[in-house]
């Protein structure tokens, strides 16, 4: 089954009016891949402001969080609903900077993608190691335990995107070899084969997420288990729109 290639781009605690209305009109101006579906994510204050400039018909626009609480005494959150009243249409979780600085463990990840999906997001679920868990050989350990929590939740996978972010990747420079990113996403695939069938695990698209830049990109180009990258920093910049249009 022909997966669309997609490419995110996680802005993180980065930006402005001006640097989002600049990396956004880029895009509406750059002759991008009709291939790529890309969603940007900037932060959540900016959100509605990016869906009202974005005219690119490929791209959309993502949040970077989201709470599972519908609405309430939650002080500093953002809801589902808010992130769809605002025309955004996905949501990064599980991302290992939420994990680690913000304490998000398994079952909270799994319990905000479950009610992110429910209500109609998609989800780009990041999963990945750290170099400790690398380091002792433990890696696919831990990207099965993260997709296991969801698993549990999670029935309908349609609108899930998995991101494998090894954390030693992530804004280092050191992105993961295509070979060795290969491997891991074949593997996750195996699994997902066994926990939720082959359709389902032929039509889900893992992205690759660390130090991915306009340089490496297409150096990923015939991995075939690779469907995309999530990208941090080099999002920010206009190499942004190469890794789009790297698989063409
Ligand atoms: O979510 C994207 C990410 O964590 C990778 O960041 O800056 O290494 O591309 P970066």
């Amino acid at each position: 089954m022909a997966r669309q290639f997609f490419v995110g781009g996680n802005f993180k605690l980065n930006g402005s009016k001006a640097s989002i209305k600049e990396i956004v009109e880029r895009l509406n101006s750059a002759n991008l891949s009709k291939n790529t579906e890309v969603v940007i994510c900037p932060p959540a204050i900016y959100l509605d402001y990016a869906t009202s400039l974005v005219s690119a018909p490929t791209v959309s626009v993502g949040a970077q969080n989201a709470y599972n609480k519908a609405s309430g005494a939650f002080t500093g959150e953002n809801s589902v609903e808010m992130i769809k009243d605002v025309n955004a249409k996905w949501v990064i979780l599980g991302h290992s900077e939420r994990r680690s600085y913000f304490h998000e463990d398994d079952k909270i990840v799994a319990d905000k993608t479950k009610f992110a999906l429910d209500s109609g997001l998609g989800v780009i679920l990041c999963i990945g190691e750290t170099l400790e868990e690398k380091k002792a050989g433990i890696t696919l350990d831990v990207v099965k335990r993260q997709l296991d929590a969801v698993i549990a939740e999670v029935k309908d996978w349609t609108n899930v995107v998995i991101a494998y972010e090894p954390v030693w990747a992530i804004g280092t420079g050191l992105a993961a070899t295509p070979e060795d990113a290969q491997e891991i996403h074949a593997s996750i695939r195996e699994y997902l084969v066994g926990k939720l069938g082959a359709d389902v695990a032929a039509a889900t698209r893992i992205l690759y997420g660390g130090s991915a830049n306009g340089s490496n990109a297409a150096t990923f180009k015939d991995k075939a288990d690779v469907d995309g990258f999530l990208v941090g920093g080099a999002s920010l910049k206009p190499e942004f729109v190469d890794i789009i249009n790297s698989r063409d």
